[in-house]
């Protein structure tokens, strides 16, 4: 795979005003970025119409951070993938460690809300992740291998085609997370790699494998250096624009190198 795929979950940070000036200023560095290197944004739903206007004449995409999976109904406080389409988003995040842990969501959800970006033209960012007890009952391979198949249960290949995966260990993600140690993330995204073809034997290989979790200046060549590892998901490390523009000229020179 040639491109790299590098973006940022803002989780609940910014403010509209705050995103805005934010995304002004990763514009001035994107247009002068190479296009092997694809780079989105996740602001929070009250940014996203100012925020897409800010990026529709610019080469960064734009996600949500969840949506239902119905077009509309009685489900309050709930955002539907009809709505998010009528802004124009590219992607949309499901299935974030923090969303499994606060709002009780599951692989059988965030498959139904998988097949409903699909159905809108939004390319699902499907995360998953193993958590520390699992881990250290030896199971992560076992986790992960569920959560893959039952997340992108029903897919055809050509859906299969616009999906995105990001790998985040539930124990390495935000300010109590542990950075996980490079060779970890290779031998898992292999194995991640390996389940993916099973599952989509023509277009398996083609399906971006993102790594996210307490990525930072130290870690982040080392994670990119494997070659199943297509893609940063990056949290606190991309919300301030001085180190996210290391990272972004640093991964353009090791395309090219
Ligand atoms: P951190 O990089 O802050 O650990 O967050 C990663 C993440 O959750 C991206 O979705």
């Amino acid at each position: 795979m040639s491109k790299i795929w590098v973006g940022t979950n803002w989780k609940m940070t910014k403010t509209i005003a705050e995103g805005i000036s934010y995304t002004k200023e990763l514009k001035q560095i994107a247009n002068k970025l190479t296009s092997d290197i694809e780079l989105f944004i996740i602001p929070s739903h009250t940014a996203l119409v100012d925020i897409k206007k800010e990026v529709s004449n610019s080469r960064i995409k734009i996600g949500a951070q969840n949506m239902h999976w119905e077009d509309t109904g009685a489900y309050t406080g709930e955002i539907s993938p009809k709505m998010l389409n009528e802004i124009g988003l590219d992607l949309v995040e499901l299935g974030h460690s923090e969303r499994r842990q606060y709002s009780n969501e599951n692989d059988t959800d965030i498959n139904k809300k998988v097949v409903a970006a699909l159905k809108y033209g939004m390319q699902p960012l499907v995360c998953i992740g193993e958590n520390i007890q699992q881990k250290n009952n030896g199971i992560s391979l076992e986790v992960l291998a569920a959560q893959l198949k039952v997340c992108l249960k029903g897919l055809t290949e050509v859906q299969a085609q616009q999906v995105l995966i990001a790998y985040e260990p539930v124990w390495a993600i935000g300010e109590n997370g542990m950075p996980a140690d490079a060779k970890y993330v290779g031998e898992i995204h292999s194995f991640l790699r390996g389940i993916i073809v099973e599952l989509f034997p023509e277009v398996g290989n083609d399906i971006p494998l993102l790594y996210g979790g307490s990525v930072n200046l130290e870690n982040f060549l080392e994670y990119i250096d494997h070659q199943d590892v297509n893609g940063l998901f990056v949290g606190r490390t991309a919300w301030n624009m001085e180190t996210f523009t290391v990272i972004l000229h640093e991964l353009e020179k090791h395309l090219y190198q």
